[in-house]
């Protein structure tokens, strides 16, 4: 499970850049981020990732608080990030091996990979290709490669489909929609509205750092999504404050915080 409790971000150059975010992933659940440029998608990530400190409030992985016990919450989450990081003169094969070696998941011989590689949808002939020759989609399937490696019951990504053609992006949410069924909480983020209603059990709209609304697959039924998305984003939505009970909840790591009435946040 993954699980926001009153998380808030303010950066050191006094930018809130997360305010008081509540959400829940469960196991077998797909939760996409949608927002803006600048609304707080990478952050809530990264607060999960323990790549940046909370100022306020909780990132739990499996129950785990993330800022607490740092190493623990990461055996439990794999994360792909926008720009993949991978060796360009290594084939996909070792790159897949020399990360399995990192995280302690090696010995699975050359057969092994090749399975995890094909379960993601690479074509045979790229298996011992150096990857300088691959495409954005092939770096990016070779990334989630990756991040099944560890098989964790969690799994967090920033923009997988970002840049990627209509068949890239297709294969890429179904790798990811098999994974959440098989019992994986995913959490994502994107700009792809249509994908999002298309793959999601529940979507997020952030706005200036606040998730603003929320919705479920079935909601979505009936309303939408982009017609909401774009109603928040010019302003002609009333803004959703979070639930009472999680606000002041937690005055672990922040002096003290002050909410308005007019769902604007300031600290004080
Ligand atoms: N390291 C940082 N230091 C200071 N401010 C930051 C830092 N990283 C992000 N911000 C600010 O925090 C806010 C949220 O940024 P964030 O990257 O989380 O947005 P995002 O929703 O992921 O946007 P995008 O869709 O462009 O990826 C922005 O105002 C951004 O300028
Ligand atoms: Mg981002």
């Amino acid at each position: 499970m993954i699980e926001a409790r009153n998380l808030t971000k303010r950066y050191e150059d006094g930018i809130l850049a997360l305010d008081a975010l509540n959400l829940t992933v469960n196991p077998g659940e797909l939760y996409c981020l949608l927002g803006a440029n600048g609304a707080g998608k990478t952050t809530t990530l990264n607060l999960f990732l323990n790549f940046i400190q909370p100022t306020l409030g909780y990132a739990l992985i499996n129950g785990i608080d993330v800022a607490q016990n740092p190493l623990a919450a990461k055996e439990n989450v794999a994360y792909l990030s926008e720009n993949v990081c991978l060796y360009n003169n290594f084939s996909a094969r070792q790159n897949l091996e020399y990360f399995a070696t990192l995280s302690g998941q090696d010995g699975r011989g050359r057969q092994g990979y090749h399975g995890i590689l094909r379960g993601v949808g690479l074509p045979e002939r790229c298996f011992e290709q150096k990857i300088k020759e691959f495409s954005k989609g092939m770096r990016q399937k070779l990334g989630i490669a990756i991040c099944m490696l560890k098989d964790t019951p969690a799994l967090i990504l920033d923009e997988p489909m970002s840049g990627l053609d209509p068949q890239a992006s297709a294969d890429v949410m179904e790798i990811l929609m098999e994974l959440r069924d098989n019992n994986k909480a995913i959490l994502m983020s994107t700009h792809d509205i249509f994908r999002a209603k298309e793959m999601a059990d529940r979507v997020g709209i952030m706005k200036e750092g606040r998730k603003v609304i929320e919705r479920t697959r079935d909601d979505l039924k009936f309303e939408n999504l982009e017609r909401l998305y774009l109603d928040y984003m010019r302003g002609e939505s009333t803004v959703v404050l979070p639930d009472e009970d999680a606000l002041g909840a937690d005055s672990r790591r922040a002096s003290s915080t002050f909410y308005t009435a007019s769902a604007r946040t300031k600290f004080v």
